[in-house]
């Protein structure tokens, strides 16, 4: 669907705007569906404090929980949060460690609010390289969770868009092996369903934070036609008013999808 609206009259005073503001603006036009981000910059706001980078971390927990929030406000159905990368696993021991904790008990304490807010959580990426007490306890919140109908959080973890592509295309060859599906017949539907966000469609809004121009690995085939918006803002300062900026800039575009 191409989006239209009057961008220049709508931009210049966005700065100035409250954070209800900026939400009733966003609420007045056509939401996107799925909006995915790349949560990025925990690090350096660390860092830029003299504090351990682990410190940033722990703020970005607490953004992420601002911006569950958010998006639930803003009515998405569908909220994709980049929160560990097969990438990541490079980092220092201690680094790597405690993020695995801070995950496991961040998702366990969400559990009321996921509940309150009918919101449901789902696990995009390798699950299966997790340490096992971290899996367990995120399985707990997804399974608890699984029958809500209200907003999907996506927690990309452990998660390559390189290692789910191979997924899809190992699954569909076992299909073709089977004698399932002829190798000519394979769609794109067919790959699409057999990615870890089978069920959700395409992000229409891909935000990142820390002013990094590039995808880092991210849903490679599903951002195809995804809007792209980067923002200098590090993830633990990115708040409501920055995801509705995101959003009205996103709705003052004209997505082409290639026609005219
Ligand atoms: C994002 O922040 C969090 C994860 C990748 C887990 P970083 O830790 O990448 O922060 P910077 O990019 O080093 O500042
Ligand atoms: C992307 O951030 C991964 C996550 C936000 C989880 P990185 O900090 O790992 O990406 P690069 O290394 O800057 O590309
Ligand atoms: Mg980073």
């Amino acid at each position: 669907m191409a989006l239209k609206s009057p961008r220049a009259s709508a931009a210049a005073p966005l700065a100035e705007l409250s954070e209800a503001e900026l939400l009733e603006r966003a609420r007045a036009q056509p939401v996107p569906a799925h909006v995915a981000i790349i949560m990025d910059g925990n690090g350096r706001w660390a860092t830029r404090r003299g504090l351990p980078r682990v410190a940033g971390h722990r703020e970005g927990v607490k953004a992420a929980r601002t911006i569950v929030r958010a998006a639930d406000a803003l009515g998405l159905r569908y909220l994709t949060l980049y929160a560990f990368s097969t990438e990541n696993w490079s980092r220092p021991e201690n680094e790597v460690t405690l993020l695995m904790r801070l995950l496991e008990e961040s998702v366990l304490r969400e559990l009321p609010e996921l509940m309150e807010r009918n919101a449901r959580l789902k696990v995009i990426g390798r699950t299966r390289g997790v340490p096992l007490p971290v899996r367990r306890g995120i399985d707990r919140v997804v399974g608890a969770t699984a029958a809500n109908t209200g907003l999907t959080v996506q927690m990309a973890f452990n998660y390559g868009g390189r290692d789910e592509l191979l997924d899809a295309f190992r699954a569909l060859a076992r299909r073709v092996q089977a004698g399932e599906l002829a190798p000519e017949d394979i769609s794109e539907a067919d790959v699409s369903h057999a990615l870890y966000t089978a069920d959700a469609p395409d992000p229409d809004l891909l935000i990142r934070t820390s002013g990094e121009m590039r995808i880092s690995n991210f849903l490679l085939w599903q951002i195809a036609y995804t809007e792209l918006w980067v923002t200098p803002t590090l993830w633990p300062d990115f708040g409501g008013a920055d995801l509705y900026r995101g959003v009205l800039d996103f709705q003052g575009r004209t997505r082409r999808f290639g026609g005219v």
